[in-house]
């Protein structure tokens, strides 16, 4: 078999080989905390799964157009004015089976040989992943821990060539709950003035999930970059829905026609029930998702001060996302080695910085999407394998 080489240089997320060797080691008995996958541990709200339910027994059974039904557009703009104050239109809205592929998308649209895109480092892995598979240079963007796993917009700046095609930005970011400063935005997003053909792909599917007060700073809130802008967000985190495969994003007219396309060729349109399923959750109680952010905050605070009175761990405290990414240099083990000996040893589930980039190295991400006794229990097993 002779298959395209592009397939070598794909990477992929180790968040799904660490669940599924936790769920080995669990079927062979042993108890396993999962503080490695990225999902909440909550339920999605009743109010919708019964939409999902009622529109099945109404008939929405068939295909949908492949940018969405307008009514979940319309929804998903009504929400980004009231969130962001961002007027965007339904027509440059399209609902996707989660976030995801708007990432594949538009780094397929921008990627190939002799380009760069830059990429947050550590990050999500897929950025990475997908940038190698399209031919382009990867070219890091540094999130440093001493800026709170921020970067500064002018380094940013000073990255681009004249072959970058595409910054990819997120915040609140996976892996680490960072949030870039809105200092920093609006100095990146004045400092792309001066270079018009780059895009910005913004990556904001935490964009509900911010503490202490924190308000999100959606890149939508810029008019200056809006031409070639475009925006990920979706349901998956928010309202408890990674399973059922919904998101959005928010695309530049000169992309619109493409995008489409791309939803053609490769997956039509997302499930019709999904859909109406995503107009009660943006219209229904927000309760749900208040309450689970409150469940989130507690349980930050929890996990940070546990952390930071493991020896040779320091843990900053992020500002979003459900994540923390403490630094366990100190403990003279590699971020490798840590996860592993937390599987196997503790029974705990992490993953690994460097499943986020190479910059991830010396860092270990836990997850606390999941309850405050098992976060404890968690802890306590660490801190009797260190003893
Ligand atoms: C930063 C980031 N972007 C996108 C996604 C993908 O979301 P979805 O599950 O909706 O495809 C994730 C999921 O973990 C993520 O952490």
């Amino acid at each position: 078999m002779e298959h395209s080489e592009n397939l070598f240089r794909l990477g992929t997320e180790s968040a799904f080989e660490v669940l599924a060797r936790a769920q080995a080691l669990s079927s062979k008995g042993k108890n396993i905390i999962n503080l490695g996958i990225g999902q909440p541990d909550f339920k999605t709200a009743d109010h919708i799964v019964e939409a999902a339910i009622k529109a099945l027994k109404d008939g929405h059974h068939g295909y949908t157009p492949a940018n969405g039904i307008l009514p979940l557009r319309e929804a998903v703009s009504e929400d980004l004015y009231f969130r962001h104050r961002a007027r965007i239109s339904p027509d440059n809205i399209i609902i996707m089976p989660g976030g995801k592929p708007t990432m594949f998308f538009s780094i397929l649209m921008f990627g190939g040989p002799n380009t760069e895109i830059m990429y947050p480092n550590p990050g999500f892995p897929i950025y990475e992943s997908v940038i190698n598979y399209s031919g382009s240079k990867a070219v890091p963007i540094k999130l440093e821990e001493d800026l709170n796993f921020s970067f500064k917009a002018e380094n940013v700046l000073n990255k681009i060539s004249d072959k970058t095609r595409l910054i990819i930005i997120n915040s609140p970011g996976n892996p680490t709950g960072g949030v870039i400063p809105r200092q920093e935005i609006e100095i990146l997003t004045a400092g792309l003035e001066n270079f018009p053909k780059v895009t910005i792909l913004s990556d904001e599917i935490y964009s509900r999930m911010l503490y202490d007060g924190r308000k999100h700073i959606s890149l939508l809130e810029f008019p200056n970059i809006r031409n070639r802008l475009i925006v990920l967000d979706g349901w998956s985190k928010t309202y408890a829905m990674t399973g059922w495969r919904l998101g959005f994003s928010v695309w530049p007219d000169q992309l619109l026609e493409y995008a489409t396309r791309l939803c053609v060729n490769n997956h039509s349109c997302v499930n019709a029930p999904t859909q109406y399923a995503g107009i009660a959750a943006l219209k229904g109680p927000q309760d749900v998702v208040n309450s689970m952010l409150n469940e989130f905050e507690q349980r930050r605070k929890f996990i940070v001060d546990a952390l930071n009175e493991l020896p040779g761990v320091y843990c900053k405290e992020p500002g979003g996302a459900f994540y923390v990414f403490p630094n366990i240099i100190k403990t003279g083990l590699s971020s490798q080695k840590a996860q592993d000996d937390l599987l196997e040893m503790a029974g705990v589930a992490t993953i690994a910085g460097t499943s986020f980039g190479e910059m991830g190295e010396g860092f270990l991400r836990f997850s606390y999407a999941n309850s405050l006794e098992n976060i404890e229990e968690a802890i306590n097993r660490i801190k009797k394998i260190i003893d």
